[in-house]
């Protein structure tokens, strides 16, 4: 496994460096042109190492909740970090996961029409999917991700380290996205990551190695298309599902999760349209139902889901777009009718294979 690891944006080139101690990395930024935007969590539990590593930056302390990743809450971040003096040539570094960094994101692209931002992702999530690819994204009321900018970090700071404190849940939700990845690289490459399940919840060795090909794979598809007009769509895989059932559920599903039911679901529809075959389909659900069987449980309000999926960002005109599979071919966006059959399926699939 390289140590680093560059990908091309229209901003220029950027890279993900795989290190001990990210900590100690961040001592170059200079302390008067630099503000640090930290998980309140990940403070609590790192401040120690914060304390003897880094100079006294200035520090907003945010708490990665759901639902303070969205446009209301943005204006207050704006607000404390103007109360901190923040000008258009510092860097802002995010320390936490996927929302610290869409936060974080969001603010350095919007501020001041942009200022520049680093990042140390400290979920698995982040470190094996979102930390690249330059996406923000926003939650207006329940209606996930609705607003964002594409805006590339400086350069990331990955700690496998960060990984000792994080809950089950979470490691899974990142083994989510680890998945997701590897059903658009390929069948055979997800059927590995199905059958390595185990090794990747238990082997760190293992999960560094799914971590780098993870991006290696999502790389390959954010240089083809790094503003999601085309072919970057497929990485939509399991999250229009995945977004109505966070909505539909406030939240109570951590987001790989809520993405790994969804591509259980995606591909349930996909059995439905004669895409993949019945055995296909059972073979993925009992490897995915693996990764969100303590949320199995979970109520799913059908109606709220069938309303939160018809708002989906991606939809165009009355059909929903959905990234579904094939048995022998390619993944790709399909244009699904939004109506009784749809809604049907979805309803079979909770009764049936959510719960079972
Ligand atoms: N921008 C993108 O390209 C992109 C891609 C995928 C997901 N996302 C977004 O990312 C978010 C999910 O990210 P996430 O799973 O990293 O969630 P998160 O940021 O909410 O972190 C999950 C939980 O782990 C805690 N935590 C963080 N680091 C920890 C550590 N080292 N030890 C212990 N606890 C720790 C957090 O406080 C939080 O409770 C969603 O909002 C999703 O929409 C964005
Ligand atoms: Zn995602």
């Amino acid at each position: 496994v390289n140590d680093s690891l560059t990908i091309q944006s229209s901003k220029g080139p950027y890279s993900v460096h795989f290190v001990k101690n990210a900590l100690s990395y961040l001592k170059k930024y200079p302390e008067d042109k630099t503000q640090l935007i930290v998980d309140a969590k990940v403070y609590e539990l790192y401040k120690n190492n914060f304390d003897c590593e880094l100079p006294a930056y200035k520090t907003t302390l945010i708490e990665a909740r759901e639902e303070l990743k969205n446009i209301d809450q943005a204006s207050t971040y704006t607000r404390m970090l103007i109360d901190r003096q923040v000008r258009s040539d510092h860097t802002l570094i995010a320390i936490g996961g996927g929302i610290i960094q869409d936060i974080t994101c969001f603010l350095a692209s919007t501020l001041f029409r942009g200022m520049k931002w680093s990042f140390v992702p400290t979920t698995l999530l982040a470190q094996a999917d979102s930390s690249i690819g330059s996406k923000s994204s926003i939650n207006v009321g329940e209606f996930k991700n609705l607003m964002g900018t594409f805006y590339p970090p400086q350069e990331i700071f990955t700690d496998l380290q960060f990984l000792d404190t994080l809950d089950l849940a979470d490691i899974k939700s990142g083994i989510g996205e680890i998945l997701k990845v590897h059903m658009i690289k390929g069948i055979p490459y997800f059927e590995s990551a199905l059958s390595d399940y185990s090794e990747m919840l238990h082997n760190r060795l293992v999960l560094k190695d799914y971590i780098h090909k993870s991006l290696v794979f999502k790389r390959e598809m954010i240089e083809l298309d790094e503003f999601d007009k085309g072919p970057r769509n497929v990485m939509n895989y399991g999250h229009s599902f995945g977004h109505a059932i966070e909505a539909a559920t406030n939240f109570a599903v951590p987001h790989g999760i809520a993405v790994t039911i969804g591509m259980d679901m995606a591909n349930y529809q996909s059995l439905k349209m004669n895409r993949v075959s019945e055995n296909q389909f059972k073979s993925w659900h009992i490897g995915l139902k693996k990764n969100y069987h303590s949320f199995k449980n979970v109520k799913i309000p059908i109606e709220t889901f069938l309303m939160a999926i018809s708002k989906d960002k991606k939809n165009v005109g009355d059909g929903l777009s959905l990234i579904l599979p094939q048995d022998l071919g390619k993944i790709e966006k399909v244009i699904v009718p939004n109506n009784r059959e749809f809604a049907d399926n979805c309803q079979v699939f909770l009764d049936i294979y959510l719960s079972s």
